[in-house]
């Protein structure tokens, strides 16, 4: 295996499937599906999950609304999505554990770094809500904080696409996919993949990101077995 601890950013409104909103059934299926496959070989995972299928604070924002409620509003979102992630894994046979950053302890074990490494050397999924527990920050920012402070070999950044074109593969025919890019690319290109504090995050750290589609088959498990599969960032 290419990498023995990997950090998975899940989005959330790809959660939604064609529902656009909210949680479809068969895509959280899929997902636990995979996340499993990659824990049956033997990997740790650890994941944060988006919540944009329910909730994007920056959206409310710019319609006027304050950040910090906003993004409050959002963090809350994603622990909605990470309890029905622990459900699906649970349903799949996997031990998981559920840790969030703005403490709820009634519903979740609060983020305890060294307990979060504790649990995934006991081969648990151990999944990260409510972001890094701070507004401003997205959830690829707290996929990035969290991916170092594990000290995750790599972050995979989960997408509907199968890694970064230079310009939009839905609009554009002959649009070109990079097979690898260095962070400082992704920043001075302005490609929209994570924002820039998730990507220098990672760049100051030599945390490696990966971008691929979740929704191909074995996608994570085949790149963590060393093909080459969507873009990847890093040196
Ligand atoms: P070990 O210490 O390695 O055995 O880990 P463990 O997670 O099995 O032990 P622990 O007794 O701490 O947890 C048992 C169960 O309670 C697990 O499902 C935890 O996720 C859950 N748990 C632990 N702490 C909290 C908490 O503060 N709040 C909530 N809601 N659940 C918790």
């Amino acid at each position: 295996m290419k990498y023995n601890r990997i950090l998975l950013k899940m989005s959330g409104e790809a959660l939604a499937g064609d529902k656009g909103h909210g949680i479809n059934g068969k895509t959280i299926k899929h997902f636990a599906k995979e996340v499993a496959h990659v824990m049956s070989e033997g990997v740790q995972v650890a994941i944060v999950i988006g919540g944009g299928n329910f909730y994007r604070g920056v959206s409310s924002a710019s319609e006027g609304m304050d950040r910090t409620s906003a993004d409050h509003m959002g963090m809350l979102a994603t622990v909605i999505n990470a309890l029905a992630l622990q459900d699906a894994l649970e349903k799949e046979g996997k031990l998981t554990r559920l840790m969030t950053a703005i403490e709820m302890k009634e519903i979740a074990e609060p983020y305890i770094r060294r307990r979060a490494i504790r649990h995934l050397e006991k081969r648990r999924a151990v999944i990260f809500a409510a972001g890094t527990g701070n507004p401003y920050f997205t959830t690829d920012t707290a996929a990035a904080l969290r991916g170092n402070e594990i000290d995750a070999d790599v972050l995979f950044k989960a997408t509907k696409v199968d890694g970064i074109y230079d310009k939009d593969p839905l609009k554009n025919k002959d649009a070109k996919k990079f097979d690898r890019l260095s962070h400082i690319d992704v920043l001075k290109k302005g490609i929209k993949v994570m924002d820039s504090t998730a990507v220098a995050l990672c760049m100051d750290n030599k945390l490696d990101i990966i971008v691929l589609n979740i929704f191909e088959r074995e996608a994570i498990l085949r790149c963590i077995k060393g093909e080459n599969i969507g873009t990847f960032i890093g040196e």
